[in-house]
Order: structure tokens, then sequence, then C-alpha cells
């Protein structure tokens, strides 16, 4: 069986953390900063991020960050979670583990008593658009450095 888990990344997993960015197309790389460089905004940004490796069992293939800080979303919508980083490897993409480890992070903010679970991305192609209003993300109709801002309601 598949099981899905968030791990920290630590002194034993970090390099194979990093090394899931090299597999991504260009297009792809694009869409979504390296995990090394998300690693460092996360150190820079203690308080409120929190960075973790998708886990398939005992090994990481992917990895995603949100972000604790809510300041910029409308009062309306808040308090809100806010993802800011989020990938699945190539070997293991289109096999179900994004929408599982969406699910998982919807279920994480519904536990935590959010309102609305945000994310902007990347507008050239279809993907990741297509993923998360599939998804059943609501394009908030703004935009946020070049990134479309969308939300799903919890
Ligand atoms: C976006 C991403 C996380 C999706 O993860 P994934 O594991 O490939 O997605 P899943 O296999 O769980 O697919 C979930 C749904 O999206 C759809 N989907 C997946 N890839 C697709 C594609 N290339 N085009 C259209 N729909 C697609 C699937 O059909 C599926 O729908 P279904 O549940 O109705 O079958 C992954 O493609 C990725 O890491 N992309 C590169 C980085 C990126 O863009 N990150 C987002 C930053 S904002």
């Amino acid at each position: 069986m598949s099981t899905l888990t968030f791990v920290t990344v630590n002194n034993e997993n970090y390099q194979k953390v990093f090394d899931l960015s090299m597999t991504l197309s260009e297009e792809q790389k694009r869409c979504v900063a390296s995990n090394e460089r998300s690693l460092a905004q996360a150190y820079v940004n203690i308080d409120v991020a929190w960075p973790r490796a998708i886990y398939l069992n005992d090994f990481p293939i992917g990895f995603v960050m949100l972000s604790y800080d809510d300041e910029d979303i409308p009062e309306k919508d808040r308090p809100a979670l806010y993802l800011w980083r989020f990938m699945i490897a190539k070997d293991y993409q289109a096999q179900g583990y994004g929408k599982m480890a969406m699910e998982m992070l919807i279920a994480k903010a519904r536990e935590e008593g959010f309102k609305t679970f945000y994310t902007s991305c990347d507008m050239t192609g279809p993907m990741p658009y297509q993923f998360y209003i599939k998804y059943g993300f609501i394009d908030t109709g703004t935009v946020d450095e070049d990134e479309e801002v969308l939300k799903f309601v919890l």
C-alpha cells in the first residue's frame, strides 16, 4: 500500500530532497523554485515557513512548503494558510500522489482551524493551474508577482 507522509528535511535527507528538483522539465522548473532555494527561504522565514519532504513509504518523492503568514490575504478569508511551494518528482507525477498530498494538506488546514487555503501559480501553460482547478480551487482573479492567486474554501 502507498503511504504518503510529510517528513522534516534533515541532515540525512536534504541532498535527496534537493535532487528532486533536477527531475523536473525546464517548463516545470519555471513553475516552482528549486527545493534548495525554498529551504533557504524557509530558513530566513523560520517563524512562518513549514517546509516538508513528501515521502512515499520510506523515500522522498516531493516537497511542500506552507506559509503561516496571511497578512496579504483579504480579512474575510483569514485565518488562511498559504501553499508556497509544491512539487512531485517527475517519475512520480500523474499517479495520484499530488492529489493525495493535497488532501493531506487540506485536512491539516481544516484541523488547525483555517478558513481558506491559498496558493498562486504560473500561467504560462495549462499546468499546474488545471491541477488546482480540478481539485476545487477558485481563481480569485488577482495576480501576485506574475502568478494567478487561487483559493480553496475549507
Ligand atoms: C502539479 C503537480 C504537483 C501535480 O502532481 P501529480 O502527482 O502529477 O498530480 P496527480 O497525479 O495527483 O493528478 C491530480 C489530477 O491532476 C490531473 N493532472 C495531472 N497532470 C496533468 C496534466 N499534465 N494535465 C492535465 N491534468 C493533469 C490528473 O488528471 C488528476 O486528475 P484526476 O484526479 O481527475 O485524475 C506536479 O505535476 C508537479 O510537481 N509539477 C511541477 C511543479 C509545479 O508546477 N508545482 C506547482 C507549483 S504552483
